[in-house]
């Protein structure tokens, strides 16, 4: 599968399917947020499906066990390929969203990209996860290599906070796509460096030439 996991984060339906048009010799999976999910909901799913692609519902769950658990049922029946859920639930809550049958993958957000925090904390969260059965974490490109070196090489690592230049936007731990690849992520997100380019193909094309995939 591609590297890339190109963030739909628009405002709209339309704008959603253009950007598919546009992108998606260079993606396989379009992560889904609240931002879009909350305005087009199961026809977003639907249409990304449709045009052969797989969904990342990116909704970071954090809420009692039986929610959930009954969240990622819906989403399972939605038949999204992977999921996310906030580490920070507990492991109850880690093991209640892995026992539903049948499930996508699920992904745990270690910490947010979005706030400095320490590697042991990142590693403890990283742990847990593991050891409740998660699929893999969500964490900065910056930790893979420690997070790999604790949990084994088959517990992915998918990194957000994927910047080129000095604007971080809102993310703290970051790095380019390369040194990402390199500390050996398993996909990387990537959402406005794309979006808000005035040629986001152009932007793919420069990240997979940097990564040579
Ligand atoms: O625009 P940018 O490249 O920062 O987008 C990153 C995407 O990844 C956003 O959709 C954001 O919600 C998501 N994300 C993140 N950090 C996490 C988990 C998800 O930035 N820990």
């Amino acid at each position: 599968m591609k590297k890339v996991i190109l963030a739909l984060d628009v405002c709209n339906f339309k704008q959603a399917e253009r950007l598919i048009k546009k992108t998606s010799p260079y993606i396989d999976i379009y992560k889904v947020g609240p931002i879009l999910f909350i305005q087009s909901g199961k026809k977003i799913i639907k249409m990304i499906k449709e045009n052969g692609k797989e969904v990342f519902l990116d909704l970071k769950f954090h809420d009692i066990p039986n929610t959930v658990k009954r969240s990622v049922e819906s989403a399972r029946d939605l038949g999204v390929f992977s999921l996310t859920v906030h580490s920070a639930g507990g492991e109850e809550m880690l093991e209640g969203a892995i026992s539903v049958e049948k499930r996508p993958k699920i992904w745990a957000v270690s910490i947010l990209t979005s706030q400095i925090v320490d590697l042991d904390e990142v590693i403890k969260k990283s742990k847990i996860s593991k050891s409740c059965g998660l699929d893999g974490v969500i964490s900065s490109p910056l930790e893979v290599k420690f997070i790999k070196k604790e949990c084994g090489k088959e517990f992915s690592v998918v990194t957000p906070g994927i910047r080129f230049e000095k604007c971080y936007d809102d993310q703290k731990r970051v790095a380019t796509p390369k040194v990402a690849i390199k500390n050996g992520a398993d996909f990387i997100i990537i959402g406005r460096p794309v979006l808000e380019s005035k040629d986001p193909v152009k932007v793919l094309k420069d990240i997979y030439k940097s990564i040579k995939i």
